[in-house]
């Protein structure tokens, strides 16, 4: 694949993208919550995250290869369990080590993120290591730039060595700390260039 790159473009995502999303999604963030609860909900949750969030798509030989979702105007999540019941009940009696996140997602917290957040970034397998990745990080802050934003952020496992490596390389630096379910996430935080 790197010998002979084709070209890559990168592009706002419109709604006819999201299938697309979705998949890479699926695949890339298996593990997550979102992911498990199936692809309707998932699919749900896009088209209520676009409305009000840039999604940044790189595009190679026609189709979407990698996405990364940024939360200016994060979506409550409670609509989301509202609409979709039924199922998610369905998959937390199924999946009960997913309850922990379920409820931690469901209850308002007072200190959310005041920045605006790369809530998801993935690309697919086969096409990482070409820098896709850290070129949607830049497309993200010239997006952030052009609204008069200061400050990007992520969070990511503390454990996760490849995914610190990736933010520390596109320099970000660890400003914080978040406990969730019984783990521990790195906030990392990047200032904007002008
Ligand atoms: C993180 C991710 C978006 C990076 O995309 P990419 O196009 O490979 O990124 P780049 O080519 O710009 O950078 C590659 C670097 O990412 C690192 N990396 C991070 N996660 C990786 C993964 N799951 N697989 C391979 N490399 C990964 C590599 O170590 C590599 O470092 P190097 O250049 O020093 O060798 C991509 O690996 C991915 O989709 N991972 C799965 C989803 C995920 O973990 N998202 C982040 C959640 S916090």
């Amino acid at each position: 694949m790197k010998d002979s790159n084709p070209p890559s473009s990168y592009l706002s995502a419109q709604k006819n993208h999201i299938n697309e999303i979705v998949d890479i999604h699926l695949e890339s963030l298996a593990d997550d919550f979102l992911p498990q609860l199936g692809k309707t909900v998932l699919t749900t949750y896009y088209n209520a995250f676009i409305v009000h969030n840039p999604i940044i798509i790189v595009k190679m030989e026609n189709k979407v290869v990698g996405f990364a979702a940024l939360g200016i105007h994060p979506i409550d999540i409670r609509s989301l369990f509202l609409r979709h019941y039924k199922q998610i009940i369905c998959t937390l009696l199924r999946k009960p080590f997913l309850w922990g996140q379920a409820v931690w997602l469901a209850v308002p917290r007072k200190h959310a993120t005041i920045y605006p957040e790369i809530q998801f970034i993935a690309v697919q397998k086969r096409y990482r290591g070409l820098s896709l990745g850290s070129n949607l990080i830049a497309h993200t802050q010239r997006c952030l730039s052009e609204r008069n934003q200061t400050y990007l952020q992520v969070k990511t496992h503390d454990t996760n060595t490849l995914t610190n490596h990736f933010y520390q390389k596109n320099g970000f630096v660890v400003t914080g700390k978040e406990k969730r379910c019984n783990k521990t996430f790195h906030i990392y935080s990047k200032k904007i260039d002008e």
